[in-house]
This record gives structure tokens, C-alpha cells and sequence, in this order.
């Protein structure tokens, strides 16, 4: 049985916090708002605990785990050494999406960093996360809270859809404001590398400490070892396959509509949709995208999950264009299209 607790965004009840709180000190799974999306926690510091989030998502067991920690101190604790580079990120992005990767202390579990000599620490910003993390008074490991490639989720009914009966509890906060997950960046690489785009742009890390490597436009489907092993090249997909278009959707739409399939279709342009007849209309899901990077993150993940629900053939999608403020939202785009 999963126990939902609904509980207020900005002053989070006190008793679903402390009974989330005990569950987690006594090694159950509890999964929470954060400012990007619901992430699934246990103890960091307790391996069985760790062991159930492997074990209720299918996770691979070589793809490590986030430490959220409610202060930077407790972050130092975690990690071998404190760059100045981290001093100053922590200093301007925690709270917030940035998870930063150090080199680890023995106290971090294996585990949680699948092996690997570095772990990966964040501070959120949600105040149901940050009363969460008061509360237990340990480092919580959280990956999102979904099924092991599934689509993210931004609301506790995708929780619930895709976890509901393998953990202990969910704590309810409506849906998430960011939508997409933290940027995380390798401060043992020289230069510091992004391991995967997120809510904060590289410009704005490279403004407070000098260049930092980007992922590469191209992804990587080779079969080749990864420094991040959750950037597989297909992840974050939805059940229908997903094609993205570089130059607009319509014609694909019309074509594949012609074939008798069931769509999806993320779109900007409300306009082309005009030019359809209405057979078409009839069995096409539109969904009209935000065209400002930040409200289309926001609303991403749930548009997937709507359309998964609507059990569509085939997703197709507009893709936004090529430049840095789209950059995390054509990785999502792009990893959920990979066959
Ligand atoms: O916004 C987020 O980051 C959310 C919320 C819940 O905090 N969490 C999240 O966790 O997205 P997850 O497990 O779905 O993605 C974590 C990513 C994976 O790509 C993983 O490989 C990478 O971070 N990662 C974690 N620790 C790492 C480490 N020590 N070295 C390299 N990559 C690491
Ligand atoms: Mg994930």
C-alpha cells in the first residue's frame, strides 16, 4: 500500500512531513516534490534503504543516485574535497537545479554511486523537500520518481501511475514548477563537463566559473561506457514512439493520419492545424506547446504522460530550435525518440 499525503506547496503540513520523516529514518521509500520534478527518497546513508529505490524503479544498478542534502555543510560532509569552483556554485544556485559531482567520502555508500568514486549533491529548493530533509536530518537519495525509462514525473498521479503499491508513501504537492531535471556537472573533469543539460543554462555557470564542456548536439547511440550512465541514448520516453520534426510536424501528421494511426502532436503552430480536415482533427491529440523555453519545460512531462494516456500510436513532435535556451528541452526531446 503507498499512503498519499496532499499537503500545501508553500507551508507543508507538519505531521505528513514527520510521518514521511520516520518512514525514511526507518528505511522506507518516500517520494517528493522538488522544484524540477517528484524524486523517489530513501536514506542515503542506509544501502537497504538504497536498495529498494533499485529495486521499485528496475533501475540499472550502474546508474548512480542524486544526494539532496538541506545544507551545504552537509554537502562538505559528503564530499572528499571542495573545489573553489563549488564553493561558488553552491554559493549561487543552492537552493536550486544544479547537482554538482565531487569526488565521494567512504560514508556515501557504493550503492548510491553505482561504484564510482564521485557522488552527485544538490540542495532543492521545494519547501516540501526542504521540510522533508529538516525532518529525516539525513542526506536523501533520490532519483525521479518513475519506472527506469519512463517519463519523468512533474505531478504525484504520475508517481502514483507508475510506483503506486512499491513504496511506502507519497507526499502530494500538485505539480512541480520546473518540469525539467537539475543540470549535472562534473567539477572533477578539467574542464568541468555537463553531464546532462538542465534547468540552469551553461552560460550561466561559464559566467561564474570560466568554461565548462556541453554535451554534444549529436547523440551518442553508440554502445560505448558513459560518464553518466542515465545519459542512455533512449530515456525519458514515452510508451508511443516519439519523432521529432525539425522543420514543422504538419506534413508528417497529415501522411501518417492518411495510414489510419492514432497521433500525438506537440506543435507551436496552432495555425497549421487549420489547414486539416476534419478527419484528421478527429484523430489527432493536439497539444499547443508554450513557445517560451521555460513555460514549455514546465509543461513537457505531462504533455508525454497525457498523451500516453490518450494511448496514441505515435507521438509526433515540433522540434524547438537549435539554440542554448532549448538545449535541455531537445535533450528530453531527442533521448525519448531514440528507437
Ligand atoms: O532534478 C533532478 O535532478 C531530479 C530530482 C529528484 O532531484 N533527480 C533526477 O535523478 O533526475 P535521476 O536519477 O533521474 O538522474 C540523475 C542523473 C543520472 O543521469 C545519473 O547518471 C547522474 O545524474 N549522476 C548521478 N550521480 C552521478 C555521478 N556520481 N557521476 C555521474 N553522473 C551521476
Ligand atoms: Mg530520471
Amino acid at each position: 500500500m503507498t499512503e498519499v499525503y496532499r499537503l500545501s506547496s508553500c507551508l507543508p503540513d507538519a505531521t505528513a512531513i514527520a510521518r514521511a520523516a520516520d518512514v525514511l529514518r526507518g528505511g522506507g521509500l518516500v517520494a517528493f516534490p522538488t522544484e524540477t520534478v517528484y524524486g523517489l527518497g530513501a536514506n542515503a546513508l542506509d544501502a537497504a534503504a538504497v536498495a529498494r529505490i533499485f529495486a521499485a524503479k528496475d533501475r540499472p544498478a550502474n546508474n548512480p543516485l542524486i544526494v539532496h542534502v538541506a545544507r551545504i555543510d552537509e554537502a562538505r560532509e559528503l564530499a572528499a574535497e571542495w573545489p573553489d569552483n563549488a564553493a561558488r556554485l553552491a554559493e549561487r544556485f543552492w537552493p536550486g537545479p544544479v547537482t554538482l559531482v565531487l569526488a565521494k567520502r567512504p560514508i556515501v555508500p557504493e550503492i548510491v554511486t553505482a561504484g564510482a568514486v564521485t557522488v552527485g549533491l544538490r540542495i532543492p529548493a521545494h519547501p516540501v523537500a526542504r521540510a522533508l530533509l529538516e525532518a529525516a536530518g539525513v542526506p536523501i537519495a533520490a532519483p525521479s520518481a518513475n519506472r527506469s525509462n519512463e517519463i519523468s514525473p512533474t505531478t504525484a498521479e504520475h508517481v502514483v501511475k507508475s510506483l503506486g503499491g512499491r513504496i511506502d508513501i507519497v507526499l502530494d504537492a500538485g505539480p512541480t514548477s520546473g518540469g525539467l531535471e537539475s543540470t549535472v556537472l562534473d567539477l572533477t573533469a578539467r574542464p568541468p563537463r555537463i553531464l546532462r543539460p538542465g534547468l540552469i543554462a551553461p552560460a550561466e555557470i561559464e559566467a561564474l566559473i570560466g568554461p565548462v564542456e556541453r554535451p554534444s548536439a549529436v547523440l551518442d547511440t553508440s554502445q560505448q561506457p558513459r560518464a553518466s550512465p542515465g545519459q542512455l541514448p533512449r530515456h525519458y520516453a514515452p510508451r508511443a514512439l516519439m519523432e521529432c520534426c525539425t522543420d514543422g510536424g504538419s506534413e508528417r501528421v497529415a501522411v501518417l493520419t492518411r495510414q489510419g494511426l492514432r497521433l500525438g502532436w506537440l506543435t507551436s503552430a496552432y495555425a497549421g492545424r487549420d489547414t486539416f480536415s476534419a478527419d484528421t482533427k478527429a484523430v489527432v491529440t493536439t497539444i499547443i506547446m508554450p513557445t517560451e523555453p521555460a513555460a514549455y519545460a514546465t509543461r513537457l512531462f505531462a504533455a508525454l504522460h497525457e498523451l500516453d494516456d490518450a494511448n496514441v500510436d505515435r507521438i509526433i513532435v515540433d522540434l524547438p530550435p537549435d539554440e542554448e535556451p532549448w538545449l535541455a528541452i531537445r535533450d528530453r526531446l531527442r533521448r525519448g525518440s531514440v528507437q
